[in-house]
């Protein structure tokens, strides 16, 4: 049963590591909320990870199989939408989200992002740039495009999952 509380989708968007996932099962919990994470989606279809997508058919396919997946879901209601790191390099992505849902864009610092993802290999897009200077470069070439499309940032440094939760539950 929903507080349905707001009657529009909360899409949380960002860098990898930023906390998307995190923030929006918390969220999905204090809000009463359903959530969709469309990374997870895509590999419960396809029956594989996305490192062995990336690995097997190449980013473009999964950003096809991306793009299709937020067409779909763009149509929920009362949801909370968690994307992958890289769905706002499409416009169309970001069009579709905002139909029925407000972009909620976490940030943090390069040194915080690194520190949380350094470990894990299951990001086949930093797999050979896996270091603070690869995280600078694709911030870089993506920050217009995560700005562009936020309808409102979060700064996650320093904070814990439930003070970012009330934060955008408060701001929104
Ligand atoms: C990607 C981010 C990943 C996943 C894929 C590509 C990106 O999601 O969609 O590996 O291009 O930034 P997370 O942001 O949840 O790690």
């Amino acid at each position: 049963q929903s507080k349905n509380l707001f009657p529009y989708n909360i899409v949380l968007a960002g860098f990898m590591g930023t906390g998307k996932s995190t923030v929006g099962r918390d969220l999905s919990q204090k809000l009463e909320m359903r959530y969709v994470d469309t990374d997870a989606m895509i590999e419960e279809r396809m029956g594989m990870t996305i490192k062995k997508i990336f690995k097997e058919y190449g980013e473009a396919y999964f950003r096809k199989l991306e793009e299709e997946l937020v067409a779909e879901v763009s149509h929920l209601k009362n949801t909370i939408i968690f994307c992958g790191g890289g769905v706002v390099l499409k416009g169309q992505n970001v069009s579709n989200l905002k139909l029925n849902g407000r972009v909620i864009l976490l940030q943090a610092e390069p040194e915080n992002i690194y520190q949380r993802i350094k470990q894990d290999d299951t990001r086949p897009v930093l797999k050979d740039q896996m270091s603070l200077e690869g995280i600078e470069n694709l911030l870089k070439q993506r920050n217009k495009a995560y700005s562009e499309s936020a309808d409102m940032v979060i700064q996650t440094d320093d904070k814990t999952v439930d003070e970012i939760s009330t934060e955008i539950i408060t701001k929104l």
